[in-house]
């Protein structure tokens, strides 16, 4: 059977295409004969159709790529995100949510029915359900502007928990929330939780936690995980065959959510101030 996912001809956009998972998913599209449009700060070396530098930081860049973009749209990756410091934790914030919403927002319009939606959350937003009533007003926030002034009234909050497990709870409860009115109009949006994965941001979450924390988030599979187990369920997730899926966090952790749930594994943070990826 050729084709099976269903992307030969499609045109689909891929957030952080440079690095990591997003470049996993960027190159796998690429090898299923889609139409790909790249966006990231950096260049990528994957051979899409199109590559554009975009700062997901900034608003006026991700109107002027979404005019270049273009119509139609089948299938949107938002991968790009910062793991934290040594970045700040507003810009933390702004690349992987508030910029993030914005750009899929903005590209929504373009989106026929049949098409799909998947972003890039975390273990680390793990819990997100108790903080639904305390992020709905940044997660329905009409625009970038009203999104980062929600975050910098919560300095202190973004400064005590960290920008980076603030953002990927508002990405699940996002998700969670906004599948719902999508999905009458033919979209479907999930998004995955992924487990440590040898990434280009290991190295920073390795400096800001230690090796034995982010190890103790492995889980059962006594491994992380690569870009390319990462990129092929955000590929599943987005083709038109997973078409009764919306709404979903998939944990793409080998286990280790369902083993912490059920009380198999403890992590215990040495500080307050430590965050894992
Ligand atoms: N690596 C992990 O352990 C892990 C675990 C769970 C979730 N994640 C998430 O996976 C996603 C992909 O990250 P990765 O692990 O592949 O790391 P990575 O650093 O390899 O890739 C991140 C990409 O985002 C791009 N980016 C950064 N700032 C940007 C900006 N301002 N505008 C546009 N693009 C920008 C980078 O240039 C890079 O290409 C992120 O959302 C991350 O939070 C990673």
């Amino acid at each position: 059977m050729s084709d099976v996912l269903g992307y030969r001809g499609k045109r689909v956009v891929v957030t952080g295409s440079a690095s990591g998972m997003g470049e996993a998913a960027a190159q796998i599209l690429v090898d299923l004969e889609a139409e790909v449009i790249g966006l990231d700060v950096k260049p990528t070396g994957v051979p899409v159709a199109k590559s554009l530098e975009i700062d997901l930081r900034d608003p006026e860049a991700i109107e002027s790529a979404v005019g270049a973009i273009g119509s139609p749209i089948d299938a949107v990756f938002s991968v790009a995100g910062l793991p934290g410091p040594p970045f700040s934790e507003l810009d933390t914030m702004l690349v992987n949510f508030v910029g993030a919403k914005q750009l899929i927002e903005s590209l929504v319009p373009s989106m026929p029915r049949g098409s799909a939606i998947v972003c890039v959350a975390s273990t680390a937003g793990l819990g997100w359900q108790e903080s639904v009533a305390e992020f709905m007003p940044l997660v329905s926030s009409p625009d970038f502007a009203a999104g980062k002034a929600w975050c910098e009234a919560n300095a202190a909050m973004l400064q005590e928990s960290g920008g980076y497990v603030l953002s990927k709870k508002a990405l699940n409860i996002w998700v969670a929330w906004r599948a719902a009115t999508l999905l009458p109009t033919g979209i479907r949006l999930n998004c995955t939780n992924p487990g440590p994965t040898d990434t280009g941001m290991m190295s920073d979450f390795e400096a800001q936690s230690g090796a034995d924390l982010i190890n103790a988030y492995v889980g059962p599979s006594g491994r992380r995980s690569t870009s390319i187990e990462q990129g092929w369920p955000l590929v599943f997730l987005n083709s038109p065959h997973s078409s009764y899926i919306a709404g979903e966090a998939l944990h793409t952790d080998a286990g280790f959510t369902g083993a912490l749930v059920t009380g198999q594994i403890e992590v215990v943070r040495p500080d307050a101030s430590a965050r894992r990826d």
